[in-house]
């Protein structure tokens, strides 16, 4: 194990969730059963980085502590990594060279955000985030946007929001593809190529599908193949293949600008969103932002094949405005934990955790960016005291 690697001992409210030298286990407080399920153990990478991104990650765990005791059959093993630039100010690099390699074998890795302008260039810091989603092949970003009850939009008749954004994390305009020369002359020359390639078009559509199928059934794919007829040209054709595959799922194209028109004006309309990774990534921070904003904003980052590990994040960054004042919403986090749960296969337990979350948010649990009052603490809290309530 990296040297960077430090047992956690979490910090709940109530010591029983804290037993081995890594990580937590429901073991202990587990009664004997006549048959006893053999328990199910996740190895998970916390990766809290700076800023915020400590705090609600440490909220998040204190969640997912919770509901573990309650739903039983379980155990999250976490090892924690202290990178990020407090690592960088002692070691001169934001994570040790070989980190993807100590990321590799875990189930999944959770983390909280990184970077912080004030210490280090966005440039330097964000290098793994971009590398771990890269590397292991995290080629589907998926970004729920729900409109709970509690919360306000900046719409004025929101109706009742419900999507899922599929965002290809993987090629696409984010692909580092051009370069710049004749830099700071008059005739400079920038070029930045997207790279769209069949297969990845493909399996980033095969996903949205499928992942349509176990919601309302509607996909909705977004180009801008009246303007980009090459590249956006592709993802039409393969839209014309892939949707003979899944003939019980409505499928509908839109171009980019229209459909963030449509987000302002019929929201509910919306299912699964799929688009390429630029305009994935501005679709959802609208979507986030109808929502109720991004401190709610929960993402994963998934390799559904599984043969890496995937990773899960709040889609806000490390806020160093509000950092240390212990006022973030750690509901982006938490909801995070609740994809990582997921994703596992613990549906019961990531249930569980979004009916809590619910259930707080329409009692009026709010932090300052929802109007309220809260700490991070007692936001957590409230989810918390939800848990037990929130059963199937
Ligand atoms: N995935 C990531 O790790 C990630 C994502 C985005 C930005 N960043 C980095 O984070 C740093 C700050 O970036 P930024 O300020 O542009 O974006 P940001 O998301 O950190 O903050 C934007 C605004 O939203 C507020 N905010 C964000 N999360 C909140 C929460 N949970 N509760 C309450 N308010 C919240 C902040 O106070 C700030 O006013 C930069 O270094 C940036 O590169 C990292």
């Amino acid at each position: 194990m990296n040297r960077s690697a430090r047992s956690r001992r979490v910090p709940p409210a109530d010591r029983r969730y804290a037993t081995g030298s890594i990580g937590y286990s429901t073991r202990e407080p587990m009664q004997p059963t006549e048959v006893a399920e053999p328990m199910k153990s996740f190895r998970i990478a916390l990766y809290p980085g700076d800023g915020i991104g400590v705090e609600v990650l440490n909220e998040a765990v204190r969640v997912l502590g919770c509901v573990q005791e309650i739903v039983g059959g379980f155990e999250l093993l976490y090892t924690q990594f202290d990178w990020g630039c407090a690592y960088a100010a002692r070691h001169g690099h934001v994570t040790p060279a070989d980190y993807l390699e100590t990321l590799r074998p875990f189930d999944a890795i959770f983390l909280g955000a990184i970077g912080d302008p004030r210490c280090l260039p966005d440039p330097v810091t964000l290098v793994p985030l971009v590398q771990i989603r890269q590397r292991f092949d995290q080629y589907a970003c998926l970004r729920p946007a729900k409109l709970y009850p509690g919360v306000r939009s900046p719409l004025r008749q929101p109706g009742a929001i419900d999507l899922l954004i599929v965002r290809e994390n993987s090629e696409g305009e984010y692909a580092v593809c051009g370069g710049r020369v004749k830099t700071g002359r008059p005739e400079e020359i920038a070029i930045q190529s997207a790279v769209h390639t069949r297969a990845g078009v493909q399996r980033i559509l095969r996903f949205a599908f499928a992942s349509a199928r176990t919601r309302r059934r509607r996909l909705t794919m977004i180009t801008k193949s009246n303007a980009l007829p090459y590249g956006m040209a592709l993802w039409d054709a393969v839209l014309e293949e892939v949707c003979a595959e899944f003939p019980d799922v409505q499928a509908e194209r839109q171009n980019a600008d229209a459909a963030a028109m449509n987000l302002v004006r019929r929201p509910e309309r919306f299912d699964v969103i799929v688009a390429s990774n630029l305009f994935g990534d501005i679709l959802s921070d609208l979507a986030g932002e109808i929502t109720g904003g991004i401190g709610l904003a929960p993402s994963a980052n998934v390799n559904p094949e599984r043969v890496f590990p995937s990773m899960f994040e709040p889609v806000h960054g490390s806020a160093p405005d509000i950092a240390g004042k212990g006022i973030a919403n750690p509901i982006a986090a938490i909801l995070s934990g609740a994809l990582m749960l997921e994703w596992l296969g613990l549906n019961e337990a990531a249930a569980r955790v979004r009916r809590a979350v619910e259930r707080a948010l329409a009692d009026g649990a709010a932090t300052p960016d929802l109007g309220g009052s809260l700490t991070t603490g007692q936001m957590t809290d409230r989810v918390i005291q939800g848990l037990d309530d929130a059963g199937a």
